[in-house]
């Protein structure tokens, strides 16, 4: 479908919203507009917190290591999880888990990792904070057909993947990852219809390692956790509860009318389990977090804790310059914060719960920490993590401001009045250069840019706020609002990218691309 029809569609499609006079619903999480979207009532029951152990995701093993390249195999397939008591949810997982197996890379040795296709739909493969070659940064049409399929069995499909750089049944991608330790994580990215897929699971986490970091002996081993934080809604039977227009996910994009701001689930689950709880000793832990929700955002606290409970160290683009503790964590979609909690401060026996301060009734919680008696390893941060050049407007040879909006059909979200087409270029920019981007949002949009981290510069009349520190790819907007962030353009040509963050922004077309040439 070309871009004027597509955005036909949109129009024709979504006025009915208009017309029932609902508008864009928004911030129906409680307190208003904390989050854009709707919370979907699970048909299940909802299972008792703090119950079920937290568990980890399982590292992935190389099948093969050259001088190079360490390279994996992932079979994207459907499997069954057990995430609700007496109930088995169908899921869409990489390696049949839900979250997939985690990468661990060290910088500067290249991975490549062989994803097989098994699912019924095609798939794109992210790697959300890579700094990869556009030929495997997973465009949204470069699509993977199922085994056995092609393009034929996919002609009536609504974004016409056939124009991509597409392949059938597995495709290799190639990450050179010569960038700084960092937590990322991959996920689906097919064009319009990212949303219901990451929300079936596919979603993992991919670690980052270096020198720079090891040499800070932070807590490692089963005191480095990663956290992935989604919410998720069922049906009676355990499966996953989603308001896709097109269960098939095959030719209507997008969600029925009252979701369109954003899916918002009842079930907290951190790494695929509801509420978990985690025992810990009284030592200091490491805990990458992750908001890998469609469109929540979340406001972390840990409770009972003193006002420097959690010391945060890094973010999306990893170690921060200096430690900055935080008495909350306000974590929009795709966004990673790296925190450092000594439980050698509370007593033991003390239950520590994580609460999420933006969420009401049962998402005013996501998971709780049991101290244990066993004394263990404390660690300081050290006063400097890292040192990070900063970027500042006078370095910028361009500067341009971007509107993400709501279109005027209540189903359309737009940038700068435009929905996405693979054709159409939002931005060109020139290899090696600085340029500053002013960002002006209606309603809350986590807007993440492929390829190069950023440098938050200010918020409004502002400077960056509290959670705005160091290389971020993921900058939450707030409504009515307007911040500028200074990037980078380096590495490699060719086009990326960049989108709001809420998939079902996404999916509805929030998102265009930008070509370094
Ligand atoms: Cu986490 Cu373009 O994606
Ligand atoms: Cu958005």
């Amino acid at each position: 479908m070309a871009a004027l029809s597509r955005r036909a569609f949109i129009g024709a499609g979504f006025g009915l919203v208009v017309a029932a006079g609902v508008g864009v619903p928004i911030a129906l999480s409680g307190r208003p507009a904390d989050s854009t979207g709707s919370q979907l009532a699970s048909r299940a029951p909802i299972p008792a917190a703090f119950r079920r152990a937290l568990t980890i995701p399982a590292v992935l093993s190389p099948f093969a290591m050259d001088e190079t390249t360490d390279h994996y195999r992932i079979v994207q397939r459907r499997a069954m999880a057990g995430i609700l008591p007496g109930l088995s949810t169908p899921v869409w997982g990489y390696n049949g888990t839900f979250p997939g197996p985690t990468i661990v890379s060290r910088r500067g040795r290249t991975t490549s990792v062989t994803h097989t296709n098994e699912l019924p739909v095609p798939t794109v493969v992210h790697l959300h904070g890579g700094h990869t070659p556009p030929e495997s940064d997973g465009y949204p049409i470069d699509v993977v057909y199922p085994v056995g399929q092609t393009a034929a069995d996919w002609r009536g499909m609504h974004d016409r993947p056939d124009r991509g750089d597409t392949a059938q049944g597995a495709r290799t991608y190639t990450y050179p990852l010569d960038q700084r330790a960092a937590t990322l994580w991959y996920h689906d990215h097919r064009m319009d219809f990212t949303g219901p897929s990451v929300w079936r699971g596919l979603a993992g986490f991919h670690i980052v390692t270096d020198d720079e970091e090891d040499a800070l002996g932070l807590p490692s081993g089963a005191r480095d956790v990663p956290l992935m934080l989604t919410d998720r809604s069922f049906r009676a039977d355990g499966s996953l509860l989603y308001p896709s227009i097109d269960a098939t996910l095959r030719e209507v994009p997008g969600v029925t009318g009252d979701y369109v701001a954003g899916v918002l689930g009842d079930v907290m689950l951190v790494n695929g389990t509801p509420w978990p709880v985690l025992a810990v000793d009284r030592a200091t832990y490491r805990f990458r977090i992750l908001n890998a929700c469609n469109a929540r955002r979340l406001d972390l606290r840990l409770d009972p804790s003193p006002a420097d409970g959690m010391v945060q160290i890094g973010t999306d683009g990893g170690l921060l310059e200096r430690p900055i503790p935080q008495s909350h964590i306000e974590a929009a979609p795709a966004q990673r914060y790296d925190v450092l909690v000594d439980f050698s401060r509370y007593p033991p026996g003390t239950a520590v719960t994580m609460r999420n301060d933006f969420g009401d009734g049962r998402m005013s919680e996501v998971m709780r920490f049991v101290v244990g008696d066993r004394d263990g390893e404390r660690f300081a941060a050290p006063a400097r993590l890292s040192t990070i050049a900063p970027l500042s407007a006078s370095d910028a040879v361009v500067t341009r401001t971007l509107r993400f909006q709501a279109g005027a059909g209540a189903h359309s979200w737009l940038i700068d009045g435009e929905p996405f087409s693979p054709d159409a270029v939002a931005a060109n920019v020139r290899l090696g250069s600085v340029e500053v981007w002013r960002l002006v949002a209606d309603f809350h949009h986590p807007v993440h840019l492929h390829l190069n981290p950023f440098q938050v510069l200010s918020r409004g009349s502002g400077g960056p706020g509290a959670f705005d520190a160091g290389w971020k790819d993921t900058i939450d907007l707030r409504p009515s609002e307007v911040a500028t962030i200074a990037i980078r353009f380096d590495g490699y040509r060719g086009r990326y990218v960049f989108h709001c963050h809420n998939l079902e922004h996404e999916d509805m077309a929030m998102m265009a691309n930008f070509v370094i040439d």
